[in-house]
């Protein structure tokens, strides 16, 4: 593979530059693209201009966005979309009977990657987006994933330092362990206030019909003491998505 003067690849750079494009940045002049992708200027915009040449990056007026073609890509084998598909009718299902955001998660790497997520008007407050991650530890979601992973990855998270987003948020060792031993146990992880005080997530795991835990079926609601109320329907839901992956 190609290597510029530095020794890194024209892939790790072509990954930084498009790893500059945010929910908050998804439209950047290629200055800026250099500056976030820490590239030389003629560097970053003869890269660009081959991200345009292939459809992966698009000019829209004097700046570039992800083009629509790298969408094409990445969504037409992807596991986790399929995953989406056979879920979407349940989480649309679970969306209307909770009236505040419905979500499902992936583990990816050491944090929890957010494939869908459906939300209601004036609904709580939620950091989640899709295609959005959040760690392990602090969410909801993440908790669930991380007590049904494997010793290694949860030795890795209990080995780190555990960031607070919130007064709530787990940040001891000893604490999160003993966290995910109970959510194993009781099938369930509720997060009161972890990731923001006015907030709850609430996640269950979901199962594919060999019984590994593939996703996370999760709500968001008012941190008001009421959010217990909503895990009957997510076990119904993962239990309809399980069903639904057998025949899928
Ligand atoms: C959670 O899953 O615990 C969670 C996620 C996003 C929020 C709040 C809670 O904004």
């Amino acid at each position: 593979m190609a290597r510029s003067d530095s020794g890194e690849s024209v892939l790790e750079r072509i990954v930084r530059i498009l790893e500059c494009f945010t929910p908050e940045a998804p439209a950047l002049a290629v200055t800026e693209i250099a500056r976030r992708a820490d590239l030389p200027p003629a560097t970053a915009s003869r890269l660009v201009a081959e991200l345009v040449g292939h459809g992966l990056l698009v000019r829209d007026d004097r700046r570039l966005r992800v083009g629509t073609r790298l969408w094409e890509l990445a969504a037409r084998a992807s596991s986790f979309l399929s995953l989406r598909e056979t879920a979407m009718p349940v989480l649309e299902d679970l969306h209307r009977t909770i009236a505040q955001h419905a979500q499902l998660g992936v583990l990816d790497g050491d944090e929890v990657l957010f494939v869908e997520r459906l939300s209601a008007d004036h609904a709580v407050i939620n950091l989640t987006r899709i295609a959005a991650r959040l760690p392990l530890h602090a969410s909801s979601s993440g908790l669930v994933l991380l007590a049904f992973a494997s010793t290694t990855l949860q030795e890795r998270v209990l080995a780190r330092p555990l960031a607070g987003f919130t007064r709530n948020t787990i940040t001891d060792a000893g604490v999160l362990r003993a966290r995910l031993a109970e959510v194993r146990d009781r099938g369930v992880a509720l997060c009161p206030g972890y990731i923001h005080l006015d907030a709850t997530g609430v996640a269950v795991p979901v199962r594919d019909p060999g019984g590994h835990v593939v996703a996370a079926v999760s709500v968001v609601v008012p941190n008001d003491g009421e959010a217990a109320r909503t895990v009957p329907a997510l076990t119904e839901a993962a239990r309809r998505i399980r069903a639904r992956l057998g025949t899928s």
